[in-house]
């Protein structure tokens, strides 16, 4: 990292100066962008060949009018997160996952992607130049967003022939205003978000303005956000706005299994995995709308929202509740434990964690 920041003699002074903390309001973090100092950006050749990165100062790009992703939606992005241990040191949670996952999507959407090395060294070295804004241990995280977008200029429909990766970082709290309250989700039965042979199963830019019209409606009606059922049969659950989700019934956890339409979430395979080591069955598969009536407990998770708890579920005006005012006792277990990893205070035995 120190070789990308020597490129710029100012930018290593004040990244060698800036240890101490922000001036933020650090109680009081939501899940809004606070500009930072630093963002990564690196361009590939026509080869696509990525190359040259660089840390600059964080603020707005240029971008020609007629660029890949602004005409053609030809872009991805991902989200990671950076923890503050006690001792000062710095958490990543499984950034080379993040990286595959963009090079996944990429091959999807015909755009050369950032090597893992790439990613990763990136990533770090963006993290470490805006360490000041990680915020305080226990007081939330620095949410980290990569973006890869065809940047080059094309009119007729084709891949652009230029791409840009790059990173910037927010501190963050809690994604739902609700905090760590349960959330309302109401079942979409009308829009979705992805279809079989689509770009459900990546991080396209597009499957998040695709969700937005019917988010809306839903927090005008007072829910907390959507849960979409597959095109199909529209009878299966695949995933709400921002997040994967579980249905736990007795000792089984069961999740949409990722066939394409599904986003791959990375805390969906941490989490599938600790429930697996916690001894509890789980079952990726198709999951029917009508197993919500049955359930205990059912929960979210994603990177910005970790695992937040479903209070209730509304599909056709029907509603089922949950537990009431917090967490169920699995999710609580679940959340616990990966936090517990993500915040470096259980020993590591998973080996997800990179320290910086
Ligand atoms: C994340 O959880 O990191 C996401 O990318 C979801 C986004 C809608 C905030």
């Amino acid at each position: 990292s120190s070789s990308l920041l020597r490129r710029d003699a100012t930018l290593s002074d004040t990244y060698s100066d800036a240890v101490e903390l922000a001036n933020l309001d650090w109680d009081n973090l939501g899940f809004g962008l606070l500009p930072t100092d630093y963002m990564y950006s690196m361009k590939c050749d026509r080869g696509g060949n990525f190359s040259n990165g660089e840390l600059q100062r964080f603020g707005n790009i240029e971008l020609n009018p007629s660029s890949g992703v602004l005409n053609y939606g030809q872009g991805l992005f991902e989200g990671l997160k950076a923890y503050r241990k006690h001792d000062d040191s710095i958490l990543l949670f499984r950034p080379e996952e993040n990286a595959l996952r963009m090079r996944m999507g990429a091959e999807r959407m015909c755009m050369p992607a950032p090597t893992v090395d790439q990613f990763v060294e990136a990533v770090k070295a963006t993290v470490l130049a805006n360490k000041r804004w990680i915020p305080p241990t226990g007081k939330g995280s620095l949410y980290i967003r990569p973006l890869l977008m065809g940047t080059g200029a094309v009119l007729g429909l084709a891949p652009a022939p230029e791409y840009t990766f790059l990173i910037y970082v927010s501190p963050v709290g809690n994604y739902f205003k609700e905090g760590v309250a349960p959330i309302s989700l109401v079942v979409e039965h009308e829009l979705h978000r992805a279809t079989p042979g689509g770009t459900g199963g990546v991080k396209t830019i597009g499957n998040y303005a695709a969700v937005l019209k019917a988010q809306s409606a839903a927090k005008a009606k007072g829910y907390s956000d959507v849960l979409y059922l597959d095109c199909v049969h529209k009878k299966y659950l695949e995933e709400v706005s921002s997040c994967n989700i579980f249905v736990v019934k007795g000792n089984v956890i069961s999740t949409p299994a990722v066939k394409g339409t599904i986003l791959p979430g990375i805390t969906r395979k941490s989490i599938i995995d600790v429930a697996c080591s916690q001894g509890f069955q789980v079952e990726e598969r198709l999951v029917e709308v009508g197993e919500l009536l049955q359930a205990d407990e059912v929960f979210c998770t994603g990177t910005a929202v970790v695992i937040s708890p479903v209070g209730s579920i509304t599909y056709r005006g029907q509603r089922v509740s949950y537990v009431e005012g917090g967490f169920g006792p699995v999710a609580q277990r679940l959340y616990s434990t990966l936090t517990s990893l993500q915040m470096g205070l259980i020993e590591d035995n998973m080996n997800w964690t990179v320290q910086l």
